[in-house]
């Protein structure tokens, strides 16, 4: 039990004065901000200069300070930082989803060699408290899937999109402006982002720690009108949603895109920077969550549920990980999607595929996931967009391929 949490944090952007905002507001903990580690010199800040450094090895080597709170938008000198302040003895508590899904393995480690607590609760879905309700609540329970929407900055886009007939390109920059969005708006629309959580998920529902580079990610940045107007046709809307679910009693499968939702689903209704996730469970079967999953305020409030953990020596047990039954990754999963062209010798990114739609410049098709994770950097550099129906296929084979029922029609 620690009675007093000094606290040396890296970052004051939009998630870290909303953490001095919430910390100022909450007078249950005992934690006070000893020092502000930045990058630009030339900005003006909100709190007096003596709160700020430049150097980092100020925070890591002050023995005053038993947490570090990692809030910076740089994944891979979060990584760094991280890491020597686990080294040092101090717990850590980040935002970071890259950094973590990156290098989860590796961080899971120094947690146990340092006996320190890693918390990253505000990494995935904001406000939505789910790592700790599928570490604690669900550490016993059968889990068929966790799916829903992961990315506040996508989710705003798309609601403009559907809701107000923003363009995409407005959409984006008022995502960017309230802080919504990131600093490189791929990692956003490019299904990047929301593929990092959905690592850091899979671990903790099925204990599987999957590289980041070996999860299909499509994303929202090719979505055109023809698109839109094909999804309000058939009344529904277009939802960028993480899915990681059980296939049998041995595999489970994960994947990133954009997904047709109609009406009668929960995330129809799952607008603007909002996130929803949905478990599905053998014994409590669907259970829906619904809050804020980007912004200053609601990623401070998961921050400081994080710190105030780490003052009851709080730390993930990865209960799942642990438990004798293993569960294997399959890519061998068919899925059934829409993809719009421009150009038609992009149609071979998506390997063998079976064609029982065709409409003006797209396709309905059957494809194997293994095969478009295969090419999942071209599909990303296409000018494809491709979205799932949301329509179950079973089986394991793709019996035609795209090109000759597209060329032979
Ligand atoms: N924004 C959200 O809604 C949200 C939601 C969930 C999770 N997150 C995660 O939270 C983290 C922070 O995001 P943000 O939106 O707050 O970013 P941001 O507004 O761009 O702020 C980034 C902060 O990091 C500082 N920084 C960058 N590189 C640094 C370095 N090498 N050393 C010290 N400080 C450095 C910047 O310093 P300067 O002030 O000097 O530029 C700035 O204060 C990211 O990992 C992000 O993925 C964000």
């Amino acid at each position: 039990m620690i009675s007093k949490l000094k606290i040396g944090l890296f970052g004051f952007g939009c998630v870290g004065q909303g953490l001095y905002d919430v910390l100022s507001k909450s007078s249950g903990i005992k934690a006070d901000i000893v020092k502000i580690c930045v990058k630009d010199r030339n900005k003006s800040r909100k709190l007096p200069m003596e709160y700020f450094t430049y150097d980092k090895n100020e925070i890591l080597n002050n023995s005053e300070i038993n947490i570090v709170v990692e809030l910076i938008d740089d994944a891979d000198e979060a990584f760094n930082i991280v890491k020597a302040a686990m080294i040092s003895g101090k717990s850590v508590v980040t935002a970071n989803k890259k950094m973590v899904a990156n290098h989860l393995t590796e961080l899971v480690e120094l947690q146990t060699k340092y006996n320190v607590s890693l918390l990253y609760e505000a990494s995935s879905c904001g406000s939505i408290p789910i790592i700790r309700t599928l570490e604690e609540y669900y550490d016993n329970e059968l889990l068929y899937s966790v799916s829903g929407i992961f990315n506040g900055s996508s989710n705003y886009i798309l609601s403009k999109i559907f809701n107000e007939n923003l363009d995409y390109g407005t959409a984006l920059k008022q995502a960017q402006e309230l802080g919504f969005a990131e600093s490189n708006p791929i990692l956003d629309v490019g299904g990047f982002d929301a593929k990092y959580k959905l690592t850091i998920i899979a671990a903790h529902a099925y204990g599987l720690f999957i590289h980041p580079d070996d999860i299909l990610n499509l994303g929202i940045q090719n979505l055109s009108t023809t698109d839109i107007d094909y999804a309000r046709k058939a009344g529904k809307k277009i939802k960028l949603l993480n899915v990681v679910r059980k296939l049998n009693d041995d595999e489970i499968t994960v994947h990133t895109m954009p997904t047709f939702v109609a009406p009668h689903q929960y995330l129809y209704f799952v607008e603007n920077e909002y996130n929803g996730v949905i478990v599905e469970a053998a014994f409590s079967d669907k259970q829906f969550y619904l809050g804020k999953g980007a912004g200053g305020h609601p990623t401070g409030s998961a921050v400081l549920s994080d710190i105030s953990a780490v003052t009851y020596d709080y730390k993930y047990a990865y209960h799942k990980a642990s438990q004798d039954k293993k569960l294997f990754y399959s890519k061998n999963v068919l899925l059934e999607l829409y993809v719009r062209y421009t150009n038609k010798d992009e149609l071979n990114l998506l390997g063998k595929a079976a064609i029982t739609e065709q409409g003006s410049g797209y396709v309905i098709c059957t494809v194997k996931l293994e095969n478009l994770l295969k090419n999942n950097t071209a599909l990303q550099n296409s000018s494809l967009f491709i979205a799932n129906t949301g329509r179950t296929v079973s089986g394991t084979d793709v019996k035609e391929t795209a090109l000759e029922k597209a060329e032979n029609s």
